[in-house]
């Protein structure tokens, strides 16, 4: 693994990895198991990845834990992702700040159970001194939400007349996203094999480079990641030039 580590930070290293963590369901209906047994496996991967994206010095880590649709799962199976990814986050906080991670959240938290909401921002704010990674999750997010908050909050300031029309701008509206603290990611990973976006990043997924593996979340191995890293720095990112542009700057 060393090896391969440093055989990786040769190379450009993305800043931005985004993860579409699925498959947790599947994973545990083939072993036999109930699907919350997948999402308990899932959180195992959690700590590997922020471990290997740390190593390489990934600056940014969004992970796509619960989205606004998912509220709409079995209520049994929706109390249990909450109460499971609360609590993990907890326990790990230790480890985190050990490991200079820096923990943040994109989502409407309104929809949260209050007593979640506290326990993150706590954990948020232990962390807040760290200055290594930065570990986002993306709990009740979707990028339908994220971006109609984002047009209410530019609306008003146009109305309050902070703001005039005409300075709306990408920049301006990457400003105001739940996301304006990152760059956009460089590298999007979805496990499970489904090739679709589930309402994660839209705005800001526009140039990243997408990787899709059939390996569902709870098998994804750190080797798997260094694979997509790997993968990812024999792509060309042309951002609309030719080759030939791309080559010569
Ligand atoms: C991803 O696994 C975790 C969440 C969406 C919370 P799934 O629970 O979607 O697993 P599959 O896709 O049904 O296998
Ligand atoms: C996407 O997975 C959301 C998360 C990984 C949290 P889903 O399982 O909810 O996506 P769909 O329903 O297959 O599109
Ligand atoms: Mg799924």
């Amino acid at each position: 693994m060393e090896t391969i580590i440093s055989g990786l930070k040769s190379g450009t290293i993305p800043q931005h990895v985004a993860i579409i963590m699925d498959g947790n369901g599947r994973w545990a209906l083939k072993q036999g198991l109930e699907r919350s047994a997948g999402h308990v496996r899932g959180v195992d991967t959690v700590r590997q990845i922020t471990e290997i994206a740390s190593q390489l010095g990934v600056r940014y880590l969004t992970l796509y834990a619960f989205s606004t649709e998912n509220w709409n799962r079995p209520q049994k199976e929706v109390d249990i992702l909450m109460d499971l990814i609360v609590t993990a986050i907890e326990r790990e906080t230790p480890d985190l700040i050990r490991n200079n991670v820096r923990l943040a959240l994109i989502g409407d938290t309104s929809r949260m159970p209050d007593f979640a909401v506290d326990r993150l921002k706590r954990c948020i704010s232990d962390t807040s001194a760290s200055t290594g990674l930065t570990l986002c999750l993306a709990i009740s997010y979707s990028s339908r939400w994220e971006l109609t908050d984002t047009v209410r909050r530019i609306a008003a300031e146009v109305s309050q007349g902070t703001l005039s029309i005409n300075d709306i701008t990408p920049d301006i509206i990457d400003r105001h996203l739940a996301t304006s603290f990152m760059p956009d990611p460089d590298l999007l990973i979805r496990t499970g094999g489904d090739m679709r976006v589930s309402n994660f990043l839209l705005w800001q997924i526009a140039y990243s480079e997408i990787y899709v593996t059939d390996t569902y979340w709870p098998d994804f191995s750190q080797l798997d990641f260094c694979n997509a890293v790997a993968l990812f720095q024999k792509r060309e990112r042309r951002f609309g030039l030719t080759g030939e542009q791309v080559r010569n700057q």
